[in-house]
């Protein structure tokens, strides 16, 4: 769905462990720094359809996809009426962590068609004004999880999952999207995403 608002809305996409929280947090002092209002917000959000799919993620079995796409809709539906919408239309910037790529991608690689997950989406979605979407091979995805942050691996961070996550975010070609490479070093990539964000509100008159 295409709808204009004051404010201007970004959302971080890729596979676990591109460094999307990270960019995100980069992007938010930057942006601050220039006395840009900005709401930071992520799904699966912590609301209560977010919280079950919380949960479910550390339970031994997935839920059905449908299932699954069925809780994703309704968190995704709450967190725009009470969180995004609102804020966009106070004209702030929103950075947000996932959105409906992610559905496309992951419950994508669990069998569902990502173009009917999207239409599904785009009923009552709104499209994003940019989509950075970080580029990074799972191999070396599932290493920085593995070492750098010394997690397990839970059920949503399998290889042979990911590597087809990949590949359904790599097949995307929404005009909204602008691929990064996730390899840069951070702060280079906060800078390449905030001169695009920055540029893109100036082209949009500023915020107030
Ligand atoms: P996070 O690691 O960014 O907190 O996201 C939690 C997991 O949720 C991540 O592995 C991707 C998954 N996810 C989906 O499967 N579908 C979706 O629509 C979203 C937003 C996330």
């Amino acid at each position: 769905m295409t709808k204009t608002f004051p404010g201007l809305f970004v959302v971080v996409e890729g596979i676990d462990g591109t460094g999307k929280s990270t960019l995100v947090s980069n992007l938010y002092k930057i942006l601050r720094k220039k006395g840009v209002d900005v709401l930071v917000t992520f799904e699966p959000t912590h609301g209560k359809w977010g919280r079950k799919i919380r949960q479910s993620f550390s339970m031994s079995k997935r839920m059905e996809p449908e299932q699954e796409l069925s809780l994703f809709l309704k968190d995704r539906k709450e967190h725009l009426r009470e969180t995004v919408i609102p804020a966009l239309e106070a004209g702030r910037v929103v950075l947000c962590d996932r959105y409906y790529f992610s559905t496309m991608a992951y419950q994508g690689a669990m069998g569902l068609d990502p173009k009917g997950i999207k239409e599904r989406n785009t009923t009552f979605a709104i499209s994003p004004d940019i989509c950075f979407l970080l580029e990074l091979s799972p191999d070396k995805a599932i290493e920085r999880i593995t070492h750098g942050r010394k997690e397990a691996i839970n059920n949503f961070e399998k290889l042979e999952y990911l590597n087809k996550v990949a590949e359904i975010f790599s097949s995307l070609n929404e005009d909204c999207i602008i691929r990064l490479d996730a390899a840069m070093s951070p702060e280079r990539l906060s800078k390449t995403a905030a001169e695009i964000i920055l540029k893109k509100l100036d082209d949009k008159g500023g915020l107030n």
